[in-house]
């Protein structure tokens, strides 16, 4: 039923078979101010039902995985272990962004993972700290430039679960008015983030 409402885009997103190699990409440059849409598609995320898998992406994952689920392309998660990230590849996820700073406590690298499953690897740090609007539309510069679909993972699904949202919202899949009460919908500081961001 939830399916039906989705705006999906029919073209399998990027479903290429081209392999991905191991990629670190650090955003060489600041992308102009986005452009958004005020196209509202108000389609049901099942964002609190962590484990209920839309197109089989989340299939075989955990309910504390917290996996949440944004559209048919982009996912955003939390530092999930290594074989939770296996299922996610499994089940077609085509890219892995980090935006954890290598410094933090539990910080893992999954470059060699994704490139065993021929998926793309991508690091691009970001921090409450430094979450300034050039830094985090470089960041969405690297998701919309990813494989699709796409797990965006943090430490605990907050920088993620902002940055998945402010991707929806720049992919016109999303309103900017309803950004930040979607993401508050996964996490309240997220949804702090995404006001931030939307403020800037
Ligand atoms: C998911 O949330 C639960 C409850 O807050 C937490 O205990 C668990 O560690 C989280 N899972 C991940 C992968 O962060």
């Amino acid at each position: 039923m939830i399916m039906l409402l989705l705006p999906l885009s029919l073209a399998v997103s990027s479903a290429s078979a081209s392999r991905l190699r191991h990629q670190a990409l650090q955003p060489a440059f600041v992308p102009p101010p986005l452009s958004f849409s005020s196209r509202s598609a108000s389609f049901p995320h099942p964002l609190r039902r962590p484990c209920t898998s839309l197109f089989g992406l989340l299939d075989g994952l955990q309910p504390t995985d917290n996996v949440s689920q944004l559209s048919d392309e982009v996912l955003s998660g939390a530092q999930l272990s290594p074989e939770s990230v296996k299922k996610l590849l499994a089940n077609g996820v085509k890219s892995v962004l980090n935006v954890r700073a290598a410094i933090e406590p539990g910080y893992r690298d999954d470059s060699e993972l994704c490139e065993g499953e021929n998926c793309g690897y991508f690091h691009s740090a970001v921090t409450p700290f430094d979450w300034s609007r050039a830094k985090v539309d470089g960041i969405l510069a690297t998701v919309e430039a990813a494989p699709k679909p796409i797990f965006i993972h943090c430490a605990a699904n907050i920088r993620s679960a902002a940055v998945a949202v402010l991707h929806e919202v720049k992919s016109g899949r999303l309103s900017e008015g309803d950004a930040v009460s979607k993401a508050k919908m996964i996490n309240d500081r997220a949804g702090g983030l995404v006001e931030r961001y939307l403020k800037g």
